[in-house]
């Protein structure tokens, strides 16, 4: 089941139910529960730390998190991001840092779109730095073909082509995180 949205007054973010839809919430939700199963079974005995990367993860983690039967506890960071560039410029700076030591912890970094790859490979060098016992990553989306770095997610619910998206916590210019669906977010409107 989809949802509508109401239309927006403001002409740079018009309602999305024309906007195709790439994955539903049930398919969502399927996909984040079968990772939920296979890290539950991965770290049978042990706690996770799930390190969300605000705050397009944010909705990801809270539905990774409780289709996780393991112990588990989650903590955020936030990084200078695109804006509504679609094009990185390569730095990436930390804006929140973790909250509480990671050491001998076993850590699953949560991120909502593997892209060029950059975020990832800055925190996951940041966070080694800590010494964690394991450290995985964990996204909902992979654009493997755009990756500028290599780096790789342990856990991915979808890969997807090379197309902008939104919703399920993934926004254009903060706007459409809330949608339940994750949508094609119209070429001509991304401004690119
Ligand atoms: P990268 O892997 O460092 O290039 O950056 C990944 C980040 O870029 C993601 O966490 C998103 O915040 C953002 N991003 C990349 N592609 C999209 C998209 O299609 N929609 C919304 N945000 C995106």
């Amino acid at each position: 089941m989809s949802s509508s949205t109401t239309p927006s007054n403001d002409a740079q973010f018009p309602s999305a139910d024309p906007m195709e839809i790439l994955f539903t919430r049930q398919q969502i939700a399927d996909r984040v529960q079968a990772l939920g199963d296979q890290i539950s079974r991965e770290y049978a005995g042990q706690s996770v730390l799930l390190i969300g990367v605000l705050k397009g993860a944010a909705i990801f983690l809270s539905d990774l998190a409780r289709a996780i039967k393991v112990d588990n506890s989650f903590d955020f960071v936030a990084v200078s991001s695109y804006g509504r560039a679609r094009v990185s410029s390569g730095a990436v700076k930390l804006i929140k840092d973790i909250d509480n030591p990671i050491e001998g912890k076993h850590v699953i970094l949560v991120e909502d779109i593997l892209d060029t790859g950059l975020t990832l490979s800055y925190l996951r060098g940041l966070m080694l730095q800590h010494k964690p016992a394991s450290l995985k990553i964990a996204t909902c989306l992979d654009k493997a073909e755009r990756r500028l770095v290599p780096i790789e997610a342990d856990y991915v619910a979808f890969q997807i082509p090379n197309r902008f998206v939104i919703g399920y916590g993934m926004d254009y210019a903060e706007h459409y995180r809330n949608l339940p669906d994750i949508r094609l977010f119209p070429e001509e409107l991304a401004g690119h």
